[in-house]
């Protein structure tokens, strides 16, 4: 029988005590009474974890700061943030419960299937792009938990913009390979007219990205170009509000994304199946299930029947743990039998503060620099996220997954994510942990590992975040592991098709809480550093 609970699932998977400093904790800053400790933001960039830090240190609270970490992050790692996407924040208050804030993309009113039969126009142009919401969902996020102004978080993204700043290597990199995006700044990177977008988002709570000029300066960038969008696609546009899911590790809760990301599914049935003796065959073959049920019934739950209850119930879980028998096996093997009724363009920001707050925030423009459009006069790079719906069937996305029906592009729909922001919750029920992660598909088994050598093998948030990854996806039926993965050889001799990247695939920001402070970790894939708040009076 299944398990009907709401987002329920109880996991098989072992956990030991809360989360203990580690002698290679990075800087933990302590909570001993004797130092104001405000808080952590972990960013994939030194200057948006900065930023973050500063609005602690102004007063504001872990949402405040993800926030401010967010658009400082969009000044200067613009191939995969910014103000041109969309996103989800799932957020622990102190009190009262934890909600998700939904600002996925939508496809525009116009969008159809049969727009899509150019194989490139869901990756570039003005088709690519879906509904631009993340100033719309960021305002709606400061307004339901945030404490600053609107001018304290914008200040240090504005301060960025406008006098410039040095370029980091994931951006140096990320513009050889798209020298066209040159255009978005002057000389000493300054950015005036993203400064001007930004200041309008603070000075009219969003809504200039929702009916103003900056509304009006992305339908015209999108109409230029052949795409549908309209004003009132952006009019129309709701922010949803939503129940986590949840599950247990232990005496630990897992809480994190329901539909219409695939990420907290898979994440769950993941941490479901395995626990710290799982060998990583057996993971491999767990991911290759929860991939697997990714690509039947992943989809926005409001166009299509995502079988969420079932894909966690225990009795799935058991049978996913089970099955790591016979090998190799052919794709069709994995997935469930339910009857059926390059990190690039994504950021991930974790933020915790000592008044209890913890927030992990995941914004996308999809692949790097999105769909290469650029808004003129509000400086802001336009996504291409309808590249994550399945808009050829049977052909795979940018991230080589093939995905089923409930993905199909519908005007109004939100396309499938990956994106996976996360919050562990410790045997207190206070947050203990906040992750997430970037690089499509990529992010949820780069998310697990982290999650997993942190709270199950007991490593400290640096190394876990460095530590070597693998990943798999069903399909292609191959794992794709870095250099020095734990256990690829004995993979190779069980028949895995086991292939290197030398190139960093996904990026994993994580902040925890120790029994006496924060310790955070920014991955050095993409040369990112936390930063601490020792709060108002120890700038
Ligand atoms: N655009 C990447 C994701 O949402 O999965």
């Amino acid at each position: 029988m299944f398990d009907f609970r709401p987002g329920w699932v109880l996991l098989a998977a072992a956990a030991g005590c809360a989360h203990k400093p580690n002698d290679r904790d990075p800087q933990p800053v302590r909570f001993d009474g004797t130092v104001p400790v405000a808080g952590a933001v972990a960013a994939d960039h030194p200057l948006a974890s900065e930023a973050g830090a500063q609005v602690l240190r102004d007063g504001g609270n872990a949402v405040d700061a993800a926030i401010a970490a967010a658009l400082a992050s969009g000044v200067v790692n613009p191939s995969g943030s910014g103000l041109g996407g969309g996103g989800f924040a799932l957020v622990v208050p102190p009190q009262g419960s934890a909600a998700v804030l939904d600002f996925r993309e939508v496809a525009p009113a116009g969008a159809t299937m049969a727009g899509f039969a150019d194989p490139g126009s869901s990756t570039r142009g003005g088709k690519a792009v879906a509904v631009p919401v993340e100033g719309i969902g960021l305002a709606e996020l400061h307004r339901t938990f945030g404490r600053a102004s609107l001018a304290t978080i914008v200040a240090p993204a504005v301060k960025l913009a406008e006098a410039g700043f040095e370029r980091g290597a994931h951006l140096a990199a990320a513009l050889e390979s798209a020298p066209d995006m040159e255009v978005l700044f002057l000389a000493g990177n300054r950015r005036p007219a993203l400064a001007a977008s930004l200041r309008a988002w603070a000075e009219t709570d969003g809504e200039a990205f929702r009916s103003g000029w900056v509304a009006q300066d992305f339908v015209d960038a999108v109409a230029q170009n052949g795409g549908s969008l309209t004003m009132a696609d952006l009019a129309g546009y709701r922010v949803k509000t939503r129940n986590p899911l949840r599950g247990q590790l232990g005496e630990r809760t897992i809480l994190t994304m329901p539909p219409p990301s695939s990420g907290g599914i898979a994440l769950l049935q993941i941490a479901g199946a395995v626990n710290a003796e799982t060998s990583l065959h057996c993971e491999i073959e767990a991911t290759k299930h929860a991939m697997a049920d990714r690509a039947a019934w992943g989809g926005d739950p409001d166009f299509a029947w995502v079988p969420v209850d079932k894909l966690l119930a225990p009795e799935r879980l058991a049978a996913i743990a089970a099955d790591c028998g016979s090998f190799p096996l052919a794709p069709a093997h994995y997935g469930t039998a339910v009857p059926r009724g390059d990190d690039h363009g994504t950021l991930h920001i974790s933020a915790m503060d000592a008044e209890g707050w913890a927030v992990a925030l995941t914004t996308t423009i999809n692949t790097s620099f999105g769909s290469h459009l650029v808004a003129t006069r509000s400086g802001i790079v336009l996504n291409n996220e309808m590249d994550d719906f399945a808009t050829r069937r049977g052909q795979p996305n940018a991230y080589g997954l093939i995905q089923g029906e409930s993905n199909e592009v519908q005007p109004g729909k939100r396309p499938l994510s990956s994106m996976t922001p996360t919050i562990v919750l410790g045997r207190d029920g206070r947050p203990e942990l906040s992750l997430g992660g970037s690089g499509g598909p990529f992010i949820v088994t780069a998310t697990w590992q982290v999650l997993k050598g942190v709270l199950l093998s007991g490593v400290s948030v640096s190394d876990a975040v460095s530590a070597p990854r693998w990943h798999h996806q069903w399909m292609p039926d191959a794992v794709l592991a870095e250099a020095g993965t734990p256990g690829r050889d004995d993979l190779a001799a069980l028949g895995h098709d086991v292939r290197t990247v030398d190139k960093p695939f996904s990026a994993v920001q994580v902040v925890a809480r120790t029994p006496d402070g924060f310790a955070a970790a920014s991955d050095p894939r993409k040369h990112g550093a936390p930063a601490y708040s020792l709060g108002p009076t120890a700038r």
